[in-house]
């Protein structure tokens, strides 16, 4: 039987450790199943949209954007995300990889879910009906799930002051990644990033496995 390959979505906001724990989980897993191909990916990615957007959020000085200029950033996102779809996400399942993805079109819902308020009368709704008849849903959405408070403590040290840096940002993306978990109980597990990333790769590592064995 020919094997599939399975697509894990890391989602929470910035600062919850995602990336540090991505590369455990990769780690981890090679280890555990070494006859399986693993594909660690992030978006944005480097290809051309995520390249602008990276240009645009490190130039941000946190003042808030025109709605023209939200709406670039909400379509170079799905551009972005259209983009690894085709060059990496497709190409890799089809082989059977396991692809890991840190962050994915919940990010999108989430995080422009808050910038498009008042500009659409239910972002996060509208955008996840954007991507529903051409996206790949992710087979496993692990959810990092850390107070904003202490995520922005962790993110004092980072050099670069983003926009989406900020506190009350942080708290409403948060309740959008958790609104999105209520809707899909299913896909999302919810894992306590507040300790250390060895621990948080532990937990993140239960669900992943349960889902390779039942494939
Ligand atoms: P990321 O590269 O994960 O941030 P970090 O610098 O922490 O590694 O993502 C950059 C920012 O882009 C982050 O604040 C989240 C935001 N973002 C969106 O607003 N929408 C999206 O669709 C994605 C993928 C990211």
């Amino acid at each position: 039987m020919r094997v599939k390959g399975q697509l894990i979505t890391l989602e929470g906001i910035d600062g919850s450790g995602k990336s540090t724990v991505a590369r455990l989980i990769a780690k981890r897993l090679h280890e555990a199943v070494p006859q399986r191909k693993i594909i660690l990916t992030a978006e944005p990615t480097g290809g051309q949209a995520g390249k602008i957007l990276k240009a645009q959020l490190s130039a941000s000085d946190g003042s808030e954007p025109s709605v023209a200029r939200r709406m670039e950033e909400l379509f170079l996102f799905m551009a972005d995300h259209a983009d690894q779809l085709e060059k990496l996400i497709y190409p890799s399942l089809q082989e059977g990889a396991i692809v890991i993805s840190d962050r994915y079109a919940d990010s999108t819902a989430a995080y422009q879910g808050v910038t498009l308020r008042g500009v659409v009368p239910d972002p996060v709704q509208w955008i996840r009906e954007i991507y529903s008849p051409w996206n790949r849903h992710p087979d496993r959405t692990l959810l990092f799930s850390l107070d904003p408070v202490l995520a922005l403590q962790r993110m004092q040290s980072r050099p670069e002051r983003e926009k989406f840096e900020r506190l009350e940002f942080l708290r409403e993306v948060d309740k959008n990644f958790r609104h999105l978990a209520a809707l899909e109980p299913d896909r999302f597990v919810t894992i306590d990033a507040s300790r250390a990333a060895d621990d948080v790769a532990g937990q993140a590592m239960m669900p992943i496995l349960k889902l390779l064995e039942q494939a």
